[in-house]
């Protein structure tokens, strides 16, 4: 059994009680981690307000030393890090391994645009007018709180933590429950490599903790990744509404004509079916017409049957949801498209939180698969008239993340893309929120405010004036 625990102002916090880490591989409990009480929390975010003054007024320079220390000791304990995302949240060890370097490349990249931002922005900005002299800082906000979802716990935690930390804020960082025992182990390698209580860990059930950290008074900023009925939360009751929100989705593949199928087939396995659809970015509805439908469908039902089911330690393609309640959640979707005239060209088989991936033809607005996410490898096919038809579904969804459109003429589909109202939008390639460079953004139902290296940098940090005026 792994045992982590939180991490607050430099210490391990012990705890009578302990959160049970239930691996989705086995269904058994792996590990546990600190369950904190509210007298902990507050700890964690008065260590984090103490420290801010210290940790902002380094220099960049200082700061990202420190901060490359800590990276360095990720690289030294990839091992460990990989066999906890692997047994945590379900993924092949490849897979592990491939987002703890995607992680070390976007510490690093953060680290450059930093530097960029500091030469450009962070000023003094100074301009006589008026005899007035104004100096413009671009400065951190302060104590800010990172909440990451299960399915990229180090990534979606570090694209967070790493920017706001870089620019002299201080962080209460809260992983998910599956993923903590990475999120206290990460805590525990900062241990006598940054200053104490800059970053802190909090362990717990976020239905027990969670509104205990977010209607703490010190919070000046929260960046939150999850489900949208948690971001949605998290908005209504946090004191502060310094929010950056990013939410669930339901990325359309539009497949606007008939050209090269089987390579729109290839892009919509792997977009919608990679780490078993738990993915805000996945593909979840494929909207095409008649014709094209009838084509593409044989296609994809050939590929998806190709695929390995089974244990991500054996490298399946398909692996087990991160609970059966997951599962079950998908099966009730399956049997509502099946009661109301869907067809289900493949699948349709659970084995506890193991989900056979299921392609579901004539998916109408009737269904709730229409417009659900169901972060689970299930993927509908609604038919439709016409693209119009395809564009005013993408727009009327309660989610607006990515868009994938498919086609021969890229001008056009270019054009098309100015319609359609989600935050980016593919041509010719599954949905997918890098390279981290870019914004990644989500409106309606999928978000609030821009992620992505550059963005994290801006949205952590906020423009101080102070003007001199000659008397
Ligand atoms: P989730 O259930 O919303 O949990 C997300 C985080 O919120 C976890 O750390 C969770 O802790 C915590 N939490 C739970 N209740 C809370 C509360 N009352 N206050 C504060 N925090 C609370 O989401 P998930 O199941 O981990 O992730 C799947 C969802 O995230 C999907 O909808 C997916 O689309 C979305 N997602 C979106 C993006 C994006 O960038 N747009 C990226 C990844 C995932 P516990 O685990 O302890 O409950
Ligand atoms: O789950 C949501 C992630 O932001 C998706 O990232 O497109 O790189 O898989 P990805």
């Amino acid at each position: 059994m792994k045992k982590y625990l939180a991490v607050i102002n430099g210490r391990k916090i012990t705890t009578e009680k302990c959160v049970a880490i239930v691996s989705p591989i086995t269904l058994k409990p792996y590990g546990e981690v600190s369950s904190l009480t509210k007298k902990d929390i507050d700890t964690a975010f008065t260590t984090a307000r103490s420290q801010f003054a210290m940790w902002s007024t380094l220099t960049l320079d200082a700061r990202i030393a420190y901060l490359d220390k800590w990276k360095e000791q990720m690289v030294a304990n990839a091992a460990e890090i990989v066999e906890l995302i692997t047994y945590e949240v379900g993924k092949t060890k490849k897979d592990a391994q491939a987002e703890l370097d995607r992680t070390i490349e976007y510490i690093d990249e953060t680290f450059t645009e930093a530097r960029k931002i500091t030469a450009n922005i962070i000023g003094p900005d100074v301009t006589g007018i008026k005899n007035k002299t104004g100096h413009f800082f671009r400065v951190p906000k302060g104590v800010g709180v990172s909440i990451s979802p299960f399915n990229y716990p180090i990534n979606l935690a570090m694209s967070k933590i790493i920017p706001a930390l870089v620019t002299g804020n201080t962080i209460v960082f809260k992983p998910a429950t599956n993923g903590s025992l990475l999120g206290a182990f990460l805590g525990e390698l900062t241990m006598g490599i940054l200053p104490d209580g800059v970053f802190n860990v909090v362990t717990g059930r976020g239905s027990e903790i969670g509104d205990e950290i977010i209607t703490n008074r010190e919070i000046d900023f929260v960046s939150f990744t999850g489900s949208t009925r948690i971001g949605k939360r998290i908005l209504d009751i946090c004191p502060s509404k310094d929010v950056v929100l990013e939410l669930g989705g339901k990325d359309p593949a539009i497949i606007v004509d008939a050209t090269n199928l089987d390579y729109v087939a290839d892009q919509i396995v792997l977009g919608g079916l990679s780490y078993s659809g738990q993915r805000c970015t996945a593909i979840k509805s494929i909207i095409t017409t008649d014709a094209i439908a009838d084509q593409l469908a044989p296609i994809l039902v050939q590929k998806i049957e190709a695929l390995q089911v089974g244990s991500p330690l054996d490298g399946a393609f398909i692996g087990p949801l991160i609970s059966e309640g997951a599962a079950q959640f998908v099966q009730t979707l399956i049997d509502d498209a099946i009661n109301k005239g869907g067809k289900v060209l493949t699948g349709n088989k659970v084995i506890d939180n193991l989900v056979y991936p299921t392609l579901i033809d004539n998916v109408t607005n009737t269904m709730q698969l229409f417009d659900e996410e169901p972060f689970g490898p299930l993927l509908p096919i609604i038919r439709v008239k016409n693209i119009d038809e395809a564009v005013m579904i993408a727009n009327h969804s309660q989610y607006g993340l990515q868009a994938s459109l498919f086609g021969e003429n890229e001008t056009e589909l270019f054009e098309l893309a100015q319609k359609i109202n989600t935050g980016s939008v593919n041509i010719n390639a599954k949905s997918q929120r890098g390279p981290d460079i870019f914004p990644f953004i989500g409106v309606r139902n999928s978000g609030f405010g821009v992620q992505g290296i550059v963005d994290a940098l801006y949205s952590t940090t906020r423009i101080k004036g102070i003007v001199v005026n000659k008397r």
